[in-house]
């Protein structure tokens, strides 16, 4: 029998592969994917040798998971419960994704992985498991075994020769999860939503008062509700990304602290640092505000938080998913033009919108000055009639 696991090469998966080959005397495949979570991955091929492992996967996803998740995505302007980005929903899907295909093609018939059993994690990875493979099976280490402290970790590592590396800065005190699109932080001091997050957790964001005296412009082109380049400048979807969450960081933007509902029923404190995706947010709207109908604007705001809630409980292979993706992807046809936005010291703000083909705003009619008859207001007093008629008849009723 052999199992794929998630392997980080850090401390808690390098215990799940000995425990997954002690207890279930299975064969380890392990799997470790850049998504842009900013970490060497040179040595996690070299950690997993050393623990016996012959079949190790290390893949760059990180196009794939800004394209095909990320961006889709953020067509829909996504927001969990007013705040949530979900940087972390959303890459859970594609792991998961990469991880069948694996067992697939090494054989085995089981995959694993190191969240535990009180999160969301687990469930987006084994619904996303599930949806692509009927019949894979999935083991959760942290489930089963009784290894449910630091000091239990360490003295198994210790006991079956795993070698524990001294992190530089002593490791985190927060449990952390990085891609492309954030940073993540739980646990330790901010388990009580009363305490404010130390300064020097965040890692992507200066903090706003530190951030430069002078405001940054800088342009976004969108073609088909995707950007497609940053001031002009012609870059693939990661690239995008990295550089928004670069120019967004050095002004302090993108940082949250929110106490969130996770699926399994509890209530969780988490800070954010979404600093690109901050900025796609604000400018995707901004370019939907000139080139959406009004209606088919409603209408997607009304499905959001139906298709936000979808992605965060885990159900992006889900048929409910696919079917308001097709809805927003088609909307996003007329979605193309450029919007600016200027950064200043934690905040970002639209300054300009333009879409040469596009655009439903039309000058003429919005005017303020003399329209030339482009707007003739006495339709105005029918179209305010017709619409009070049935307040007048309620009001005479009464
Ligand atoms: N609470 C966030 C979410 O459910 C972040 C989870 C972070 N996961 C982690 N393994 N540290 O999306
Ligand atoms: C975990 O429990 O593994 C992390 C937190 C979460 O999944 O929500």
């Amino acid at each position: 029998k052999k199992a794929v696991l998630a392997y980080s090469g850090g401390l808690d998966t390098s215990v799940i592969l000995k425990w997954l080959g002690d207890t279930y005397g299975c064969e380890v495949v392990t799997f470790t994917a850049d998504i842009g979570q900013g970490e060497e991955l040179d040595s996690v091929r070299p950690k997993a040798q050393a623990l016996g492992v012959k079949e190790i996967f290390v893949d760059d996803l990180r196009e794939e998971f800004v394209r095909d998740f990320v961006y889709p995505m953020f067509r829909a302007n996504a927001i969990y419960e007013g705040e949530y980005l979900l940087g972390t929903s959303i890459a859970r899907p594609l792991i998961a994704k990469r991880q069948v295909e694996i067992a697939a093609q090494t054989g085995a018939d089981a995959i694993a992985h190191g969240a535990t059993g009180k999160g969301n994690d687990q469930v987006r990875f084994e619904l996303s498991a599930y949806a692509l493979n009927p019949d894979i099976r999935v083991i959760a280490p942290w489930r089963e075994w009784d290894l449910n402290s630091r000091e239990k970790l360490l003295a198994y590592a210790e006991q079956h020769g795993i070698e524990i590396e001294k992190k530089k800065g002593g490791g985190s005190p927060y449990s952390m999860d990085a891609n492309a699109l954030h940073i993540s932080y739980e646990g330790g001091v901010l388990e009580d939503p009363w305490t404010p997050a130390e300064d020097d957790m965040w890692r992507w964001t200066v903090p706003p008062e530190a951030a430069p005296d002078q405001a940054q412009e800088v342009d976004l082109t969108f073609e088909r509700g995707d950007i497609v380049a940053v001031d002009g400048e012609a870059l693939t979807p990661y690239n995008v990304l990295a550089r928004l969450n670069r120019i967004a960081g050095a002004h302090g933007i993108g940082r949250i602290d929110i106490v969130e509902n996770r699926y399994v029923g509890m209530k969780s404190r988490g800070c954010y640092e979404t600093p690109g995706g901050t900025l796609m947010l604000k400018a995707h709207r901004a370019i939907e505000s000139i080139t959406l109908d009004r209606e088919a604007c409603h209408l997607k705001d009304e499905l959001m938080p139906r298709y936000a809630k979808l992605i965060y409980n885990g159900y992006w292979f889900a048929p409910e998913r696919e079917m308001l993706q097709a809805a927003i992807d088609a909307s996003q046809t007329h979605v193309n033009g450029v919007v600016r936005l200027r950064l200043y010291k934690g905040s970002v703000s639209v300054v300009g919108r333009d879409s040469a083909n596009d655009s439903l705003f039309d000058a003429a009619v919005a005017t303020f000055e003399d329209d030339a008859g482009a707007y003739d207001q006495k339709d105005a007093e029918g179209f305010i009639r017709l619409n009070a008629l049935r307040l007048r008849l309620g009001r005479r009723r009464r």
